[in-house]
């Protein structure tokens, strides 16, 4: 009672002066605890908007360069024209680049010797010709460039003029030349099974991102002046 007395005068109960204290010094300790982790926390999120102010736009731009080095044009890559040389005449209408024409040849051979009739559709055409192809066929069925795209290559894009790609039928059923439904013949069965030995490669397979699926259509990898031409089509993005 005395005490109470006594505190009475600085006219605070000694119950909520003792309180206050603890609420304070609690206060004070998370304070401190928290103190740390507020400061890393702000500082990486200062860290963040200054990356994104000033390398953002950056590393943007060089992730667009890189992407683009290849150079393509609605999906398709840029290939030069075979010279002449290096030209020659396998069939009526067929040339090819004289690197492939002995693999081509004798893959149909063993192909006759299964009983399977291969026959070459197209093999080389010059940038004049995918010019005319192109441009033409586009206006005719009236499609846009992207849309054509999708199935023709623009001039100076299509790997026809490297002499390394050939078009490829069933002698069989012709009515599948240049159709989807080509893959429902014997011919293209065994070129799936057989294509690699005579180092043939499908240029266009079902899940290509830009071109639609051209299952007649192979390119020549088995000379290093072929893979070279080929390099930046194998590399994945
Ligand atoms: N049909 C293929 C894409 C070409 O024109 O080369
Ligand atoms: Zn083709």
């Amino acid at each position: 009672m005395e005490q109470n007395k006594d505190l009475n005068q600085f006219d605070i109960p000694l119950a909520k002066r003792t309180y206050t204290n603890n609420r304070n010094s609690i206060l004070l300790k998370k304070l401190l605890i928290t103190a740390p982790f507020l400061l890393i926390i702000f500082s990486m999120t200062a860290l963040r908007l200054i990356r994104n102010i000033e390398v953002g736009p950056l590393s943007n731009l060089k992730f667009q360069v890189e992407k683009n080095q290849d150079n393509r044009i609605l999906g398709h890559l840029p290939y030069n024209e075979i010279p002449q040389e290096k030209l020659v005449l396998i069939e009526p209408n067929v040339e090819v680049h004289i690197d492939m024409r002995d693999s081509l040849l004798n893959m149909r051979e063993e192909a006759k010797r299964d009983g399977v009739y291969l026959v070459f559709l197209s093999g080389y055409r010059s940038i004049n010709l995918q010019n005319d192809i192109f441009y033409s066929l586009k206006s005719i069925r009236n499609q846009e460039a992207s849309e054509r795209a999708r199935v023709s290559a623009p001039p100076g894009y299509s790997e026809h003029s490297t002499g390394f790609a050939i078009d490829i039928g069933d002698a069989t059923k012709r009515e599948t030349d240049f159709e989807t439904e080509f893959e429902n013949t014997d011919a293209f069965r065994w070129l799936i099974k057989n294509a690699a030995k005579f180092h043939f490669k499908l240029s266009f397979a079902r899940d290509n991102k830009y071109i639609d699926y051209e299952p007649w259509h192979w390119r020549y990898e088995g000379s290093i002046e072929a893979l070279k031409v080929f390099e930046s089509s194998n590399r994945k993005l």
